[in-house]
């Protein structure tokens, strides 16, 4: 078989590692080349983790990709917006979750005074301040949860005024602000929903505040009414497909071609060449047909947002993979002693930004998300 393959290759081609008898500035362009788009893979990931990964998570996991290419059929809008993590854009497809936080929040001081008042702390000392601020968010938290409890149960009209919701079980002992419990006949915990949602959206969602969010007024019961209806299907809308699965498939075919054409230039055995160069391209053509795939109805639409993982990871070893070895296949032993040097000071310096940067910044989203009752 192997022979069979050597001999089509003789015959449609006959030498073997074009690529390394390449003149050195041709094969220092290529090697330039196939960095800077391993560097542009990695900000993708960045950014697949700005746009789709939940809190604290480094890159989506696979609740995340569900939500994102299945969407969460039977869910309602609202609730969909106050459950969808914070980092999502705030608008009605991504959160409005950043209401209860610091991000949009509001407030932010005046409750803290009220929580330092109540428990007597001193805000002057920035450690009690830390504490009363962390005690105002998690109360926020429970003010979101007990919204979603309601959602979840119907969203009935008769408990959404001042008659309060009753929460039940774990329910009941949710941190919530004083001013919004309503204390009923025999010891059951009430809460004016229709209070929290005053002073948590109808800041931005009231008719002459102005804004873009005054287009769209939480005041009444039939306000909220309007977002109440569960959804069929939501996931990426099929424009949104369509945009992104030609600009991708259009891009990635040129980029993964070239990576693919070089790699299959260099001297490296013929069945790793036949194995990893056209790998990008076909695992990038498959994971496209996931993100379509997703769409299904339950249980298949969920599965294929899955495979999305599997993929999109094919993709990005395949394509590391032509990377790594497409560079050291150009040159001889002390060309390769060169690129294993540059690719172990880039990898030095990637190490350094994480420990620097990505570190921290992960572990300051996780502390943001800490307070949160899950
Ligand atoms: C700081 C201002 C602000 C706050 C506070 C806020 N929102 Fe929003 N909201 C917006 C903006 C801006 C949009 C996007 C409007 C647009 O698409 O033009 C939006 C969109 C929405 C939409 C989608 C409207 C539509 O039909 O497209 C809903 C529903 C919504 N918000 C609910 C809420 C809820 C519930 C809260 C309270 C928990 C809240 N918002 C708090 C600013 C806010």
């Amino acid at each position: 078989m192997l022979k069979l393959l050597k001999w089509i290759d003789y015959l449609t081609h006959g030498r073997e590692g074009v690529a390394t008898s390449w003149p050195l500035p041709a094969r220092i362009v290529v090697v330039c080349f196939l960095f800077s788009v391993g560097i542009g893979f990695i900000s993708a990931l960045v950014n697949l983790h700005f746009q789709e990964a939940g809190p604290g998570k480094v890159l989506p996991d696979g609740e995340d990709v569900v939500r994102a290419y299945h969407g969460e059929p039977g869910k309602t809008q609202l609730e969909r917006l106050l459950s969808a993590p914070e980092a999502l854009p705030f608008n009605g497809s991504g959160s409005m979750r950043a209401a209860f936080t610091e991000k949009k929040g509001g407030g932010l001081k005046s409750a803290m005074k009220a929580v330092a008042a109540e428990r007597s702390m001193d805000l002057a000392i920035p450690a009690e301040a830390e504490h009363a601020k962390a005690e105002v968010l998690r109360r926020r938290d429970g003010e979101r949860l007990a919204l979603i409890a309601w959602i979840r149960s119907g969203a009935p009209e008769s408990t959404f005024d001042e008659k309060g919701f009753e929460l039940k079980g774990d329910l009941a002992k949710l941190p919530i602000t004083k001013d919004y419990l309503v204390h009923g006949e025999g010891g059951t915990v009430k809460v004016h929903l229709q209070a929290i949602v005053t002073d948590r959206c109808c800041r931005c969602h009231a008719k002459g505040v102005g804004g873009s969010g005054a287009k769209y007024p939480l005041e009444t019961y039939e306000d909220v009414k309007d977002y109440l209806i569960p959804d069929v299907n939501q996931g990426k809308s099929l424009d949104h497909l369509a945009l992104t699965t030609h600009v991708h498939l259009l891009a990635f075919s040129v980029l993964y071609g070239l990576t693919g054409m070089l790699f299959a230039l260099t001297a490296w055995p013929l069945w790793m060449r036949l194995l990893i160069a056209p790998a990008p391209i076909l695992f990038a053509v498959l994971d496209i047909s996931f993100w379509w795939l997703a769409r299904l109805d339950e249980p298949y639409g969920p599965m294929f947002a899955k495979a999305i993982m599997v993929s999109g990871g094919l993709v990005g070893l395949s394509l590391g993979a032509q990377i790594v070895l497409g560079a050291l296949g150009l040159f001889r032993l002390p060309g390769k002693i060169v690129i294993v040097l540059i690719m172990i000071v880039g990898a030095a310096i990637g190490l350094g930004i994480k420990v620097k940067v990505v570190d921290p910044y992960m572990a300051k989203q996780i502390a943001a998300s800490k307070h949160l009752v899950d």
